[in-house]
């Protein structure tokens, strides 16, 4: 038995894929406990979507040398780094072996392994098949479970990685689905975010999307249904429907844009244009009432001109989401992009793209919060503290708002009470019980 220390990267698919990692070590008699400092080995579950996830990996890596000479740990890498330069990382000699996304059945055998020599080694078959709809996560986190329903991704954007490091599209069972939800509200779980690579692509036999949300929405308990990723091209009208009208399916939808542009998303391959992308979003500002919309966004994508980029800007201020996440083009290995595109945006026009839209997003934002001062609100409890007091607690509102409230000093973990909205800060809103 060796004691593990896990460290996870990149998206909330890692987050749950972790837990996995956890419940399949656990079972082959790993300790899961100790601290960094006490473990025989320590795992980083990994991202490989832009250039500053490698860089934060190999730097950890590095910072990692002196455990590896003084307590002879052995440093392993899963996820989508160890998928996508899996050479490139066995050649470095602070590593001792990598697992791809699809292999960490093969971790016990890698980690015992790894103990008893100190070859590299490393397992990154992508499978067809494997969905691990038969392990039960360890879950840690109170409130929410994460509940993996598909994996892989075959749209393959042009300046994408996922395609490579995750694979090809498989769904789950609906029955394995429900079956996991209603497990996590007997254990207490308040709500389950739904995830995928591109999670409304879900498809079963004759299941698909809608149907699997609707008989997740059924689970006896469950306050809340989130999703993520979806993708843009996926959103029928049902779907929309069926958000507006469930209580317990948030009214909450991350809307990935990457661009505004109609010739930039041909050439990243993201089947929408500009136009249809708005009316998308028009509509479910019109069948969700009060529904709160997010984004991606790329700058600097190869051959992006100024008035393309400009594009994105205006399409931004005709939507106002209520929040977005925008990054600079980071071509990556493997990518229809990295060969066919070369990367002619300059660093310093792609800093200014960012910066521009950074600041639009805060306006808008802050548009956003400032609408709710006033209003009663649910917020369900996540944190009976927060870092900055032991007299405030943390929630969120259903459209997944972070609301600070007094601590009263009985709110607990998974106490949905209701709030008036008093104030906001930069990206929350301060909040009274009403009693
Ligand atoms: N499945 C998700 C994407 C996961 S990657 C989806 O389709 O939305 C998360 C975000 O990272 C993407 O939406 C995109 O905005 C960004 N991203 C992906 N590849 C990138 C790259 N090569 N450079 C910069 N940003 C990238
Ligand atoms: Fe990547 Fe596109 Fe798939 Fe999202 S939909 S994971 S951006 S290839
Ligand atoms: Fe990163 Fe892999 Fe998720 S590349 S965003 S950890 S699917």
């Amino acid at each position: 038995m060796a004691g593990i220390y896990i460290e996870t990267y990149g998206c909330q698919m890692n987050e749950y894929d972790s837990e996995l990692v956890k419940t399949i070590l656990h079972e082959n008699h790993h300790d899961l406990h100790g601290a960094e400092e006490d473990a025989d080995v320590i795992l980083l579950n990994t991202c490989a979507v832009r250039e500053n996830a490698f860089n934060k990996i190999f730097s950890r890596v590095g910072n990692l040398k002196h455990l590896r000479r003084s307590h002879k740990v052995k440093v392993g890498i899963l996820g989508c780094m160890a998928q996508n330069i899996k050479n490139k990382l066995l050649e470095n000699p602070n590593i001792d072996f990598c697992v791809g996304p699809d292999n960490y059945r093969e971790l016990p055998e890698l980690i015992q392994k790894s103990l008893g020599k100190t070859k590299n080694e490393s397992s990154t078959r992508l499978s067809k098949e494997e969905t691990y709809s038969d392990v039960q996560p360890t879950r840690e986190d109170s409130i929410n479970a994460w509940i993996a329903i598909m994996r892989g991704c075959d749209n393959f954007c042009t300046f994408c990685v996922v395609p490579f490091t995750r694979g090809r599209e498989r769904s789950r069972s609906v029955e394995s689905i429900v079956s996991e939800a209603t497990q996590a509200v007997k254990e207490g779980k308040k709500q389950v975010t739904l995830l995928g690579q591109n999670v409304n692509s879900y498809k079963n036999g004759e299941d698909d999307f809608c149907t699997l949300i609707e008989a997740v929405s059924e689970v006896k308990g469950l306050q809340r249904i989130r999703f993520t990723s979806p993708h843009p091209k996926d959103f029928p009208d049902h779907l929309l429907h069926l958000i507006a009208q469930k209580e317990n399916i948030c009214k909450q939808i991350h809307l990935p844009l990457q661009a505004g542009n109609t010739e930039v998303l041909t050439r990243m391959k993201r089947d929408y244009s500009r136009e249809e992308f708005l009316h998308l979003a028009q509509k479910m500002r019109k069948l969700i009432p009060g529904v709160s919309l997010s984004t991606d966004i790329i700058v600097g994508f190869p051959g992006e001109r100024d008035d393309q980029f400009e594009d994105t800007a205006s399409l931004m201020e005709e939507v106002r989401f209520d929040s977005a996440y925008i990054f600079k083009y980071s071509p990556r290995e493997g990518t229809y992009a990295l060969k066919h595109y070369p990367d002619d945006v300059h660093e310093d026009e792609k800093k200014r793209r960012i910066i521009k839209l950074n600041e639009m997003q805060r306006k808008h934002t802050t548009e956003s919060l400032s609408r709710m001062l006033g209003l009663e609100c649910e917020v369900l409890v996540e944190r009976e503290e927060t870092h900055l007091s032991k007299e405030q607690c943390q929630g969120r509102t259903d459209q997944g708002t972070t609301v600070v409230i007094p601590q009263n000093g009985s709110l607990k973990c998974g106490d949905q009470v209701r709030v008036i909205i008093k104030d906001k800060t930069a990206h929350v809103l301060i909040g009274e019980l009403i009693s």
